[in-house]
């Protein structure tokens, strides 16, 4: 990696929530600039580039629309080949992001990897850079939206998952107690969940309305603990039904102190060996785009200008 530039998007925090149009005029805005920035970092012409990879899908279509007709464009003119990268599978080979200067230890194949995103939570069998599979999934909300959808029943800031994290680590995790889900062994389910903290502190607070603001890190602490059981719990099921140990976690909720830890300490105690990516690599990034556009340079596997962006954009799934 030479170089890797984000631009958030601030402007999402006053309305709770991405707003999709908000969000591809921002990267229409801001796509020039971080692509300059990054090969200003990166020390490289534009000349010198032998291929762009870009994020097909799945994701929201405005802004993907955005990245694919500037890929294009960039592939058009500067005559080289256009790459399509699937989001999710981007996630999982963060693992194999090189930093200059520091050693990286890869998960070897097959791997199991739980991608705990603000849009997916999967559970992927990972055979080799090319051959992924579905083995679970949730039936509603993702990890992440039930972070921040309990944040902000809890009057926090969009995206509220950081800071159930903040908070989470000064509180009783133990204090409260949140009803897990019943669904079939490796698939997930967060939605019920979100509506226990819902009336949980509905009626909490008709009777202390100070009910939140007091006990904000144990409340924190006892919900963020459900979710990251919930995850643990599927992937010790996925373990026994696949028999693979090596395990990897990815997407924006990996970021998460408290899954890396309860992680880090089921790895321990049950003999698998754990992956967890560098920070910088958990919420979306472009050097997880370019070391899958990496992969697929290698086997020559380019598309054409016609490509078309896909919100929705699924890895296979495995048949039962
Ligand atoms: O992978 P990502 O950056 O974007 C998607 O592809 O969705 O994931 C974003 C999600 C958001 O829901 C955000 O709240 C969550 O990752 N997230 C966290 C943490 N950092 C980001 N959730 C819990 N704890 C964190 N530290
Ligand atoms: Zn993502």
């Amino acid at each position: 990696m030479l170089a890797n530039i984000t631009a958030s998007q601030k402007i999402h925090e006053q309305y709770g929530g991405v707003v999709p149009e908000l969000a591809s005029r921002s990267h229409q805005q801001n796509i020039v600039p971080v692509v300059s920035a990054a090969l200003k970092d990166a020390g490289v012409k534009l000349s010198e580039i032998n291929a762009v990879a870009f994020t097909r899908g799945p994701g929201l279509i405005g802004s993907l629309l955005v990245g694919a007709s500037f890929a294009k464009s960039l592939s058009l003119a500067l005559k080289i080949p256009l790459i399509e990268v699937n989001h999710m599978q981007a996630h999982i080979l963060s693992h194999f992001i090189q930093v200059e200067g520091k050693e990286n230890h890869c998960p070897r194949f097959p791997f199991l990897c739980l991608t705990v995103s603000g849009g997916h939570t999967q559970l992927v069998l990972v055979h080799d850079p090319y051959r992924f599979e579905l083995i679970g999934e949730t039936i509603d909300d993702a990890a992440g939206e039930a972070f921040d959808k309990g944040a902000k029943i809890l009057g926090l800031p969009y995206p509220g998952g950081p800071l159930i994290d903040k908070y989470a680590a000064e509180g009783d995790k133990k204090k409260f107690s949140f009803s897990k889900p019943k669904v079939a062994a490796l698939d997930f389910s967060f939605s019920g969940l979100k509506t226990s903290l819902l009336y949980f502190v509905r009626d909490n607070v008709c009777a202390n309305e100070n009910f939140v603001k007091d006990n904000l890190a144990d409340i924190c602490a006892s919900y963020q603990q459900t979710i990251l059981e919930i995850l643990i719990d599927k992937l010790a099921n996925a373990v026994n039904e696949t028999g693979v140990k090596e395990i990897a976690i990815a997407g924006g909720v990996s970021a998460n102190k408290g899954l890396r830890k309860i992680l880090l300490e089921k790895g321990m105690a049950e003999g698998w060996n754990v992956f967890i990516p560098e920070f910088q690599f958990c919420t979306d990034n472009a050097a997880m785009i370019a070391v899958t556009g990496y992969f697929k340079y290698l086997e020559k596997d380019f598309c054409g200008l016609n490509v078309v962006p896909a919100a929705r954009w699924e890895i296979e799934k495995k048949k039962v």
